[in-house]
């Protein structure tokens, strides 16, 4: 009698020692769990209508089906009108994806595999680009690796688009997507206990905020024992193993379409911008709160640039060569911050898979917008070169804005304060 006592107590030790070993490798794999291009994809046809479903399976399976029915009635154009066919690279690749839509064979021409997908053949870029070799580095560095589209996800949070609190309706008004880079912990705290905290608003709107990281460069200091524990304590990190740089923007937008699609399917409205700007939130969902259903549906908003033509001069960073872009920039919103609705995610997604990158981000979305026929709208409140010296810090002149570019955390407090208190009369 007394054996089988100790028998079963024995079991039951071994059993609560089971549950709780698998407890917390539950809790590891949700952290640090990586997942693999494939499963990202995998994940996202979960989510994605029929026609996608045909695109992306095709996409996986060596690109061989000729289906991209959804891409068929949406390239419009404009796009065509804005960028000149000519001899440049990008125009010509754009020309060959165009080509290969209309004539329903797959326009990819590269392996999209993240570990082969580096272009290393010097004798193909120089006879594509004749001066490729007086290209900037980064420049170059850019062009072999812009058919690379599926890093590693490192940090993932697919429910970052629900209530942290877990109170409420969970369905997520508007989506701030920031980009941010590892290092930058202090702007993201200001943004998190300023114009990005997670909260309520007005109306029961709720506002979540993800910030969108690439990895260290390798002689950075490593810190992603630092990160996953921010990741942990507040929710809201999502980074990918690609190397953090301008020039990669257009990448981390990408993947940050992908994630968008799949963890936050029932959002409204998605800000992207900088952790360096400053938004007045609530002045945001007022705007977007106004806005007439078929607009709602189809907005693509911000600080529009509308005649903006490549920088030329190899010192700046924006720096693109001739034999690589040759065309204006079709009108786009800038990066700092603009607003899309969710309508417009799938379609920019599944275009950004088939129009090149551009090692500009924002140009970049200008030109997938063009390719849908949604053009930039401008805003006024949307300030992101900045207001005028003197009103830097007026409070009553950013009461009214919805964006400002370029404040520190310091001031980003003192002006969400400032903007917020009782005292101030304007
Ligand atoms: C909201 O999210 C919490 C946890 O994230 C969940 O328990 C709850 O059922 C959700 N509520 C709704 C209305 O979806
Ligand atoms: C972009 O990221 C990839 C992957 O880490 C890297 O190989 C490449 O050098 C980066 N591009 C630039 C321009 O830094």
């Amino acid at each position: 009698m007394r054996r089988i006592r100790i028998f079963s107590a024995m079991i039951l030790v071994a059993s609560l020692f089971l549950i709780f070993f698998y407890s917390t490798l539950h809790l590891e794999t949700t952290y640090t769990h990586r997942v693999g291009p494939e499963e990202l994809l995998e994940q996202a046809t979960l989510q994605v209508h029929d026609s996608d479903v045909k695109t992306l399976s095709s996409m996986r399976e060596g690109f061989t089906t000729p289906q991209h029915d959804i891409l068929n009635g949406t390239v419009s154009n404009s796009l065509r009108e804005t960028i000149p066919q000519n001899e440049a690279y990008w125009n010509r690749l754009l020309y060959s994806v165009l080509r290969n839509l209309e004539t329903g064979e797959n326009p990819f021409r590269h392996d999209s595999r993240w570990s082969r997908c580096r272009e290393t053949n010097q004798e193909l870029l120089q006879t594509n680009m004749h001066d490729f070799a007086s290209y900037p580095v980064l420049f170059q560095t850019f062009v072999k690796s812009m058919n690379c589209r599926s890093p590693p996800v490192l940090i993932n949070q697919p429910n970052g688009c629900m209530s942290r609190e877990g109170k409420g309706n969970n369905r997520t008004f508007l989506l701030f997507a920031i980009k941010s880079t590892p290092g930058n912990f202090e702007r993201r705290q200001a943004v998190r206990e300023t114009w990005g905290r997670e909260g309520v608003y007005q109306s029961g709107l709720r506002v979540v905020s993800v910030f969108l990281l690439g990895s260290s460069p390798l002689d950075d200091p490593d810190l992603s024992p630092l990160l996953s524990f921010e990741a942990k304590h507040f929710g809201d990190l999502l980074q990918w193993d690609f190397h953090e740089s301008l020039l990669n923007l257009t990448l981390k937008t990408n993947m940050f379409l992908l994630w968008a699609l799949k963890s936050c399917p029932q959002v409204s409205f998605v800000f992207s911008g900088d952790d360096d700007v400053f938004v007045n939130t609530p002045v945001l969902l007022r705007y977007l709160q106004s806005l007439e259903a078929s607009k709602a549906s189809r907005l693509y908003v911000g600080h529009v640039i509308s005649t903006a033509n490549p920088v030329r001069d190899p010192k700046s960073k924006y720096y693109v060569p001739l034999s690589f872009y040759d065309g204006p920039y079709p009108a786009y919103a800038g990066g700092g911050g603009f607003l899309i609705s969710r309508g417009l995610l799938r379609p920019l997604h599944s275009l950004s898979r088939v129009i090149p990158f551009f090692p500009i981000d924002d140009v970049y979305i200008g030109m997938c917008s063009k390719a849908l026929g949604v053009s930039a709208e401008a805003h006024a409140g949307f300030q992101t070169f900045d207001v005028n010296e003197q009103d830097r810090e007026n409070l009553c002149v950013h009461k009214d804005l919805i964006l400002i570019h370029q404040r520190s955390p310091q001031e980003m407090k003192r002006l969400w304060k400032g903007i917020h208190s009782p005292l101030l009369t304007c």
